[in-house]
């Protein structure tokens, strides 16, 4: 018999990540990885980022399935809030031990869906639900109710913080929500367009594409930056610190990109709505200073490979200059890219095609 392949012996299969391999044909968004470029259903994203609101932005990428004027859909949106809000008991039965994002899966599970409302409006809705009152009940605060006269951004912060936010705070997190709505095939869409695939529901592929999302290579990535922004501290730590991270061959959260062989467009984005704050903290300073210095130690120690800095990096400045906590990065990030779920998995419903690539057996 022969010998099975040692452990690692298959990281240098050359399909493995499946880097460059074409799955599907997409029209809701196009990722230029040479130019840093990213456009969605015809609209590049400094188009859409900072001028149009979650809503507006959601609208416009769900054209072609989900038809409605922004009243009605301002109005279904507000509805499906207040009707996900119904499910929020079981989100404080749940296990204590539940991080906030498990909780959040915890209460999609349980959701029903009525035949209605679009089932892409109504989890597009709960989500934010499920993340204020899962953050609410980590502090040991009740949860508040939604109000469905607001719009997703302005209602998400006041069920978290309670209070009428700021108009500031309300623009910056329509940008950021709008920014990450949706990125080609990354992992976690290819993820709910596998499951949608399968004929399963919505539900399933959404629950499956958090998942997906979760992990650090992905949508868990911003926690981390802060943490390295928090770590280093101060301008002068910078260099010492990233040379350190670098030669015990660690990662550097918010750099790098699969697609992208320049600047993420997103990265830049997220930067400009920083500006567009009324205040700023000396954290932001710190930030820009360490990203100069990790772009300059990341050349040197890899010259072969552009990594420049990704969404991730000015998602953890920006969401931490507007006062959100940490622990929420990655559910706001599953928040904002549930209606780009959705929109993949109509889409590949339509082809009605399964996917199910093949693998080469090299096994003994
Ligand atoms: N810091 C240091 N080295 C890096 C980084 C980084 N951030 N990113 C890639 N590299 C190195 C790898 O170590 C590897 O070096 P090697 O060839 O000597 O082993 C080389 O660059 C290529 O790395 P791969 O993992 O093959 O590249 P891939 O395209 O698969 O990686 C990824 C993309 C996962 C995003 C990677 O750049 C990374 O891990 N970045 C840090 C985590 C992060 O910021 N994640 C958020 C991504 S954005 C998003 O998903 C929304």
């Amino acid at each position: 018999m022969t010998e099975a392949p040692k452990a690692g012996s298959l990281t240098a299969d050359p399909i493995a990540g499946l880097e460059g391999v074409v799955v599907a044909h997409t029209a809701l968004s196009d990722v230029d990885g040479q130019n840093g470029r990213l456009v969605l259903r015809g609209k590049p994203i400094e188009e859409l980022a900072g001028k149009a609101t979650f809503e507006e932005a959601v609208r416009h990428l769900w054209y072609s399935y989900i038809f409605s004027d922004l009243t009605t859909l301002l109005q279904a949106f507000g509805a499906a809030r207040a009707e996900a809000f119904a499910t929020v008991p079981v989100l404080e039965a749940a296990a204590s031990g539940l991080s906030i994002y498990e909780r959040m899966q915890v209460g999609l599970s349980a959701l029903p869906l009525s035949q209605d409302r679009p089932h892409p409006i109504s989890i597009s809705a709960a989500l934010p639900v499920f993340l204020a009152a899962s953050f609410r009940l980590a502090n040991g605060e009740m949860p508040i109710a939604p109000d469905p006269r607001l719009s997703m951004a302005e209602d998400l912060l006041t069920m978290m913080f309670g209070n009428t936010s700021d108009a500031d705070h309300v623009a910056a997190l329509d940008r950021y929500l709008v920014t990450i709505l949706d990125h080609g095939l990354n992992a976690s869409t290819f993820t709910a367009r596998v499951i949608g695939s399968t004929e399963a529901n919505l539900k399933q592929a959404v629950l499956g594409a958090m998942g997906a999302l979760s992990g650090p290579l992905h949508g868990g990535a911003p926690g981390p930056v802060l943490d390295m922004i928090d770590a280093i501290g101060t301008p002068g730590n910078a260099e010492a610190w990233i040379g350190e991270a670098l030669a015990r061959k660690e990662r550097l959260m918010g750099f790098g990109h699969r697609i992208y062989r320049t600047r993420d467009p997103r990265a830049d984005v997220l930067k400009d709505g920083l500006k567009a704050l009324a205040t700023t903290t000396p954290k932001v300073k710190l930030a820009e200073d360490i990203e100069t210095a990790a772009l300059a130690a990341l050349k040197k120690a890899r010259p072969g490979r552009v990594l420049d800095t990704n969404v991730e990096f000015y998602t953890a400045v920006l969401l931490d200059a507007i006062g959100i906590d940490r622990r929420l990065f990655t559910p706001l990030f599953a928040v904002g890219r549930t209606p780009g779920w959705c929109a993949h998995v109509m889409e590949q419903q339509e082809t009605g095609k399964l996917i199910r690539p093949a693998s080469v057996y090299v096994g003994p």
